[in-house]
């Protein structure tokens, strides 16, 4: 492949570099674009077609259905590491040695408290308030409580920034779920281990002496973690990046990348497809109904949890999930409906010719839901397991964008609006 594109437009012609990734991803170079053609920009609405960066952090092949944090595969990953070497990983480029992995523990244990006055300000949302409305204001109210994360110049800061919030949302994400459920906040056990810990803040009933960790959800919930930790620049990173980019500092870049995963079709689909599965139950479990709502395009219903901007084959977070989901309800013995539900939509989706042509697969989100609901996690809490997830995504993604210096995210647009025209006054409009 030659290494330059050339572009002509009117007759002369623009020469940009191409430039190859690691894993031969070709990309055209275009910074010069604007400046050699006198104000041509280019228009790709959703960001289908374009880059917004160089990236070392997660490689992705949607056609062949590859997923890799730092060169290691997700199904690795999963098996072998946990979710605080999955952190480490991601967050410093290569897997911790044990004391590399124990100080880093360390750091985030110093951090795992939050000022007593943020219970305040959990105390003034209202009981039905969602929890990831919760979690995104609690998460940039924590600036307020620890301004010396704001200004992170150094990599010493943000090192500190970094412990900091991975000690810190654990037990907003607990406190988001236990004031829904009009439970007593409290601190965790900094004896335990990061999952544990969380699991412990999560659930513990205060009539309860001794909360005893079920080593099933302690491994299904280390795995959920790990698949969800990074998945290079979607929605919610791209906004943490773009954040970021402004040198807004850490905490509010997470908060408004918690804010962009909320949607239902980013992150909000594990909620969505829950509720979608439990009004196909109720509705007699026809699944064949839903099927054809799908594919009618003057029905705004679309099967959650299916399809992906980039993989268009498989999502092998889905296919590790689908097992997991087995295994755990087999483990608790939970037997739900709902997971034959699934089963069969997946089963129907996959031999159909509109999924088929369209490439839609089951995401991640599709099975997750069901492992969360037969842990005893509430469904609008769902979302807020994945924000959690990904928090060590996001902080390396934000880090990577601050270290290599990336100049402040600024898209442009093509303005389509009225042309000069003069005030009119109120009585001539
Ligand atoms: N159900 C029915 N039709 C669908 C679906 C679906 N779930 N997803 C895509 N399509 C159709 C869409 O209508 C379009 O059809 P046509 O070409 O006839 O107009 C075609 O497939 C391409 O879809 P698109 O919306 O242009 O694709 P996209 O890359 O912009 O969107 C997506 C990707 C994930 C937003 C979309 O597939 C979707 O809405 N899925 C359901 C929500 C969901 O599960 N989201 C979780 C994504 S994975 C986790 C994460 O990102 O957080």
């Amino acid at each position: 492949m030659s290494d330059k594109a050339i572009l002509e437009i009117n007759g002369e012609k623009h020469e940009f570099p191409i430039m190859k990734g690691t894993e031969n991803e070709v990309a055209i170079d275009i910074k010069t674009l604007r400046g050699t053609t006198k104000g041509v920009i280019t228009l790709d609405s959703g960001y289908k077609n374009t880059g917004s960066c160089k990236s070392a952090i997660t490689f992705l092949d949607g056609e062949k259905g590859i997923l890799r944090y730092r060169g290691y595969t997700i199904e690795e990953l999963a098996e072998k590491a946990d979710f605080l070497e999955v952190a480490y990983l991601l967050i410093f480029g290569d897997l911790p040695n044990k004391e590399e992995l124990d100080k880093f523990h360390s750091d985030i244990k110093k951090h795992s408290v939050v000022d007593d006055d943020v219970k305040k300000i959990i105390d003034a949302f209202p009981k039905s308030a969602h929890p990831m409305g919760v979690l995104s204001s609690l998460t940039s109210a924590l600036t307020a409580f620890n301004p010396e994360s704001v200004n992170v110049d150094s990599e010493e800061d943000m090192y500190n920034a970094i412990v900091r919030l991975m000690g810190k949302l654990p037990i907003l994400v607990a406190w988001s779920m236990r004031k829904k459920k009009g439970l007593p906040l409290h601190y965790g056990d900094s004896s335990l281990g990061y999952v544990e810990n969380l699991l412990k803040m999560m659930f513990k009933q205060p009539n309860e002496e001794v909360y005893e960790q079920n080593p099933i959800l302690v491994d299904a919930l280390d795995k959920l973690l790990i698949l969800h930790a990074d998945h290079e620049q979607n929605c919610s990173t791209s906004t943490v990046r773009i954040t970021g980019s402004s040198h807004a500092g850490l905490f509010v870049s997470i908060a408004a990348g918690i804010s962009a995963l909320w949607g239902p079709l980013h992150g909000g689909a594990n909620q969505a497809v829950l509720e979608m599965l439990e009004a196909i139950k109720e509705d007699g479990g026809d699944t064949k109904k839903y099927m054809a709502k799908a594919k009618d395009k003057s029905d705004p219903f679309r099967l959650m949890g299916f399809g992906h901007r980039v993989y268009k084959n498989f999502d092998p977070r889905a296919k590790i999930i689908k097992v997991a989901a087995d295994e755990v309800l087999g483990d608790l013995g939970v037997e739900d409906p709902i997971l034959d539900i699934a089963k069969g939509l997946e089963k129907e989706a996959l031999e159909d010719q509109y999924f088929v042509d369209r490439k839609l697969y089951p995401n991640v989100d599709f099975y997750s839901g069901i492992i969360y609901r037969a842990m005893g996690i509430p469904t609008e809490m769902f979302t807020v397991m994945f924000a959690l997830g990904r928090l060590p995504g996001w902080i390396a993604q934000w880090r990577e964008m601050r270290l290599n210096k990336e100049p402040i995210g600024r898209p442009r647009q093509l303005y389509i609006g009225e042309n000069e025209r003069s005030f009119k006054s109120i009585e001539k409009r």
